[in-house]
């Protein structure tokens, strides 16, 4: 039985949001992992705004993880969980040691940029399909980074 058969998504449209999802999926858990590098080395004033900025954003990175596998899922596909296939997937790269918050907050940015293209490449794939939940979902996601585009870039200027 699949999960298609039931919400009437067309299969071959449906593979197509998958595989964007995947490499959205893959960034994502990238991101979760340069952010607990970010979280644990930050160094100089900024620390405790940051060092707790920084949990708070990979609790939330966690979540969206989750949420993209679930909905590969429901898309009748199978969520890459290894990161073997994340680090062959992934836009986004890892990062070394980072203690510098002028480093880690311009990684941040730049992920964000990637991110929020490819959110708008899905939600056009999605679209032609009438997958609305998923336009919804990305939708979200995009609302939310760019609210944390405009705050971090405030932050880091004078
Ligand atoms: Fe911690």
């Amino acid at each position: 039985m699949k999960t298609l058969d039931f919400t009437g998504l067309k299969t071959a449209g449906a593979q197509k949001v998958v595989t964007e999802l995947q490499q959205l999926l893959a960034d994502f858990q990238i991101f979760y992992t340069n952010l607990r590098g970010f979280h644990w080395n930050i160094k100089g004033p900024g620390f405790f705004t940051l060092h707790s900025k920084f949990e708070q954003m990979y609790d939330d990175t966690a979540e969206k993880v989750d949420e993209i596998a679930e909905r590969i899922l429901m898309l009748d596909g199978v969520p890459a969980h290894t990161f073997t296939d994340y680090l062959k997937l992934a836009k986004v790269k890892e990062t070394g040691y980072v203690s510098c918050e002028t480093e880690c907050i311009k990684n941040i940015l730049e992920t964000y940029s990637c991110f929020l293209a490819q959110e708008r490449k899905i939600i056009e794939i999605a679209e032609e399909i009438n997958d609305e939940a998923t336009v919804a979902l990305m939708s979200d996601y995009i609302k939310e980074q760019e609210k944390l585009v405009w705050m971090l870039v405030a932050y880091s200027s004078k």
